[in-house]
């Protein structure tokens, strides 16, 4: 399915009025899980600055045992320091990388902000090899900013 088919649903999920924040984070992530082929799973981190570690809340995919990730690790660590976009073509390559399943070949971090502020992240594994262009972190950002309006 294109970016362009999903905006308009992305939209619908986040206008809701039956669903907490909670479940429309969920519902975005089945959406693009279930419609994009390259997306094996999807997920929201969200930062406690105080601490410095980064937890889910909402997925797609697979459960993972990595629901909370310190600042600065793995590649959705750097991202909540970096507060850029990191795209991964292939995870073998990184040095910095938590595996959260040997099935992953590449991955994207999209950090999402809040008045300015890097608050969490979108994330998406991927096992298909070097599969992210920059159609995706457009759309992905696009998805953050949405995103941030319930938030
Ligand atoms: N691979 C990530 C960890 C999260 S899992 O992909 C769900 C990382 O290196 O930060």
């Amino acid at each position: 399915m294109s970016f362009e088919t999903l905006k308009p649903k992305v939209d619908s999920i986040i206008e809701s009025a039956e669903h907490s924040v909670e479940e429309k984070l969920t519902r975005v992530c089945e959406l693009l899980q279930e419609s994009l082929p390259a997306y094996d799973w999807v997920g929201f981190y969200f930062a406690n600055h105080e601490q410095r570690t980064l937890h889910l809340k909402a997925f797609a995919g697979e459960p993972t045992d990595h629901t909370v990730i310190p600042f600065g690790k793995g590649i959705c660590g750097q991202v909540a320091e970096s507060n850029s976009n990191f795209v991964v073509p292939d995870v073998k390559a990184q040095d910095n990388y938590i595996a959260c399943s040997i099935y992953v070949k590449a991955e994207i971090v999209i950090p999402l902000f809040k008045d300015g502020v890097n608050i969490g992240q979108i994330d998406i594994d991927s096992h298909t090899p070097d599969p992210f262009t920059e159609d995706d972190e457009r759309f992905l950002e696009w998805v953050n900013e949405k995103v941030a309006t319930i938030l």
